[in-house]
């Protein structure tokens, strides 16, 4: 009997869970935010940041050609027009904590001209510009971390023209995530210069509890690498904070690996569809100096942009799995319509198809079907829509119903 209302319970549980993940994915529920702790909406990241970071590509090696370059990139390839729009040193910029001033001197050797020059740089171009720190007593690379620092640090960084502060987690033992983010959040504040906050303690801490309010988005994974196995992995994990993500505040499954040529242009446009629709900042990882056209394509594809963008804000969710490795992934956006990726993890073709009534459409609704990697349209469709989904591929498809006649 014990075991029967615990398997009831389990039940109960899981059916509550996808009721609200649906109900958040339907804009009906609030997100989580603890009152308590908030910092008032500043009007910041009302839509997933868009940029570019060094890491992924750059590793520990930003120097500040390196970023100018970037930043002229960014304009040339069309994706500051498509909507990216900061340019972010992570880290390994830093030399040493000035003895006398208390200041971060950035490395002399790769940033000879010195931050402010190089933000005024970044700006001329349209864009804004991002630093890295840590909020223990180095960052993950081993440099100068900002603990008993967060003043002059966020004051520092303002008076360098700083708009994106991304701030990580190592070196960090026995402090406590929320009370650090939420005293560099004050500081950032206090110095009256809008930063974007960026919080990397890699989920570990669930700040899908917390972070809302503090931070405008906030790591929900470990770091993500270019292989497709993790790509998924830190889909999945994030896929677990709906709830958590709307206007202001967002899920983050890390910096997109798309172009860094550990995965296909199938698996990179799985990778770029997910992170679209599951609301997800888009933060460029590639060489954008050199990325072929066929990468270029995906990075500025402006239909599935505009569907991370959406202003409704809510993140995508599985709506359903005709087997473990085909999913359906389902976005509503604010004029209705739905953005749907169907999702082949596996290694065959396969075909997917998605019924109105997991889109809540009454069936013999007519509704129009836009491909938006094909970008083109898939004409009218009654009851559902079935695509032959590639290995490792995916359909992404934005479904508007038609009013009746
Ligand atoms: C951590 C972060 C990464 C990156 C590196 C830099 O691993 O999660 O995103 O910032 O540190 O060393």
């Amino acid at each position: 009997m014990a075991a029967r209302s615990g398997g009831m319970l389990l039940v109960g549980l899981a059916v509550a869970t996808a009721l609200s993940a649906c109900d958040a994915f339907r804009g009906t529920s609030e997100p989580v935010v603890d009152e308590e702790t908030a910092f008032p909406d500043d009007g910041l990241a009302q839509t997933p940041p868009m940029g570019f970071n060094t890491f992924n590509r750059f590793f520990c090696r930003p120097d500040e050609q390196l970023v100018r370059d970037i930043a002229d990139s960014m304009v040339s390839s069309g994706m500051r027009d498509a909507g990216y729009q900061y340019v972010v040193i992570d880290d390994c910029w830093q030399g040493w904590r000035d003895g006398a001033t208390s200041r971060i001197v950035p490395d002399p050797q790769r940033f000879p001209g010195g931050m402010r020059a190089l933000a005024d740089y970044v700006h001329s171009r349209g864009l804004k510009f991002g630093l890295y720190t840590d909020a223990g007593w180095r960052t993950c690379q081993g440099l100068v971390g900002s603990y008993g620092f967060y003043d002059v640090d966020a004051r520092t960084f303002a008076e360098w023209g700083v708009d994106y502060v991304k701030v990580d987690w190592c070196y960090a033992d026995g402090l406590t995530a929320r009370t650090q983010y939420g005293e560099f959040r004050t500081a950032l504040l206090a110095t009256g210069r809008p930063m974007v906050f960026s919080i990397c303690e890699w989920g570990s801490t669930r700040p899908s509890e917390w972070a809302r309010g503090i931070g405008h988005l906030w790591r929900t994974t470990p770091d993500i690498q270019d292989r497709w196995e993790s790509m998924l992995a830190n889909a999945d994990a994030s896929a677990r904070y709906v709830r958590a993500a709307a206007p202001g505040g967002w899920n983050d499954p890390d910096m997109l690996e798309v172009g860094n040529g550990g995965m296909t242009a199938d698996e990179y446009r799985v990778h770029f569809s997910l992170w679209a629709i599951m609301a997800a900042p888009l933060i460029a990882g590639n060489d954008i100096r050199t990325m072929p056209d066929s990468i270029r394509e995906i990075l500025v594809n402006r239909e599935v942009i505009a569907v991370d963008q959406d202003s409704l804000g809510v993140q995508g969710i599985v709506v359903s799995q005709p087997s473990p490795d085909l999913q359906v992934w389902v976005k509503l956006l604010s004029d209705g319509s739905q953005a749907v990726a169907l999702v082949n993890r596996s290694g065959t073709i396969a075909d997917i198809a998605v019924g109105w009534s997991s889109l809540g459409l009454p069936t013999g609704t007519t509704a129009s079907v836009r491909d938006l990697w094909a970008r083109s349209d898939r004409g009218l469709h009654s009851d559902r829509f079935a695509a032959a989904v590639p290995p490792h591929g995916v359909v992404m498809v934005r479904i508007a119903g038609q009013p009746a006649r």
